[in-house]
């Protein structure tokens, strides 16, 4: 029985591989793709989403979410991304469609429905999560489980202590950490091992396919990007860890603790506190992942691409 999910994205470069992959493997059922602003705007993270549905030919509907975050001023990637969100590939025209329903009332409507067996896989802000859970705290017990992308127990990427999904919506990111529902929180210690390295984007070129050469072109422009920005030689490809552990639990492991956001501070606005010591004496509120077997991973990235032509 392939495990139902939605994934919650603002492509954003990984989140598109993570779509790709998503949409590709036997073992997930993707009801739905909801965008909601974080590395651009949320009109842009949406055209994003539909020009990656439209190359790959995927089917899944896709509903816009939230355009800013709760509380704070909207921050935005262009730094990482490029001004469209997706810069690298050459877009063709958009044939994919973005539904009437707001993503929020669709990820409502389809917990409401479910047997409790749909799991949300935000790679984004947490906005539209924390919205859906606000507006209706009914369907908190029947999320199975939620995998973001987000947060650190390290450093940040966009303070020295803040990650940039969660330093965009604290506030939301605390709704969710504290709502009470299964959580695996996929983090820069997780997701920075997950490098996409000369060797990697050979494998993908080498498929020589329109979707192969889709994804090398987003990786190298994103490759750019990290060596300006981070000076790091290799990209890290944050997102697709969360769907990669859906598929193949063994990809990494993770370890559970208390994990709070902090919404006070100046400094750390944004970090997320793991408690991995457990010298809160809190109850752990997450799994957080820790080490990827990246020979696994990329596997299954590239398995999911073969998929397409
Ligand atoms: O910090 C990395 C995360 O922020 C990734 O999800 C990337 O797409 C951006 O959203
Ligand atoms: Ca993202």
């Amino acid at each position: 029985m392939a495990r139902k999910i939605i994934l919650d994205v603002d492509p954003g470069h990984d989140d598109a591989i993570a779509i790709l992959v998503a949409a590709a493997n036997p073992k997930l059922e993707l009801l739905g793709i909801t965008t909601v602003a974080g590395n651009q705007t949320l009109e842009k993270t949406t055209l994003n989403a539909r020009r990656v549905a439209t190359v790959a030919k995927i089917k899944t509907p896709i509903y816009a979410g939230f355009s800013r975050p709760l509380v704070r001023d909207q921050v935005t990637a262009p730094d990482i991304h490029g001004e469209s969100g997706l810069d690298g590939p050459a877009w063709g025209a958009v044939t994919a469609r973005v539904e009437e329903e707001h993503a929020v009332d669709f990820i409502i409507r389809t917990l409401k429905n479910s047997q409790g067996d749909v799991t949300l896989v935000p790679t984004g802000p947490l906005t539209n999560i924390a919205g859906a859970f606000i507006r209706c705290p009914e369907i908190i017990p029947k999320v199975q489980e939620v995998i973001l992308m987000g947060g650190a127990y390290g450093l940040g990427n966009t303070t020295p202590a803040a990650e940039f999904n969660i330093y965009a919506d604290p506030e939301a990111a605390r709704v969710v950490f504290h709502a009470g529902v299964p959580l695996t929180m996929v983090g820069l210690d997780l997701t920075h091992q997950a490098t996409a390295t000369p060797e990697v984007l050979a494998r993908i070129r080498a498929l020589n396919t329109t979707v192969g050469d889709i994804a090398a072109e987003l990786l190298t422009f994103f490759r750019s990007t990290y060596r300006d920005v981070f000076k790091m030689p290799d990209p890290p490809v944050h997102d697709p860890c969360t769907v990669a552990k859906l598929i193949d639990p063994d990809v990494f492991t993770t370890k559970p603790a208390y994990v709070d956001i902090d919404t006070q501070s100046e400094l750390c606005y944004g970090r997320t506190v793991c408690d991995l010591y457990g010298v809160t004496g809190q109850e752990p509120n997450a799994q957080v992942a820790i080490e990827l077997d990246w020979e696994r991973f990329w596997d299954i990235v590239i398995d999911a691409l073969k998929q397409y032509s």
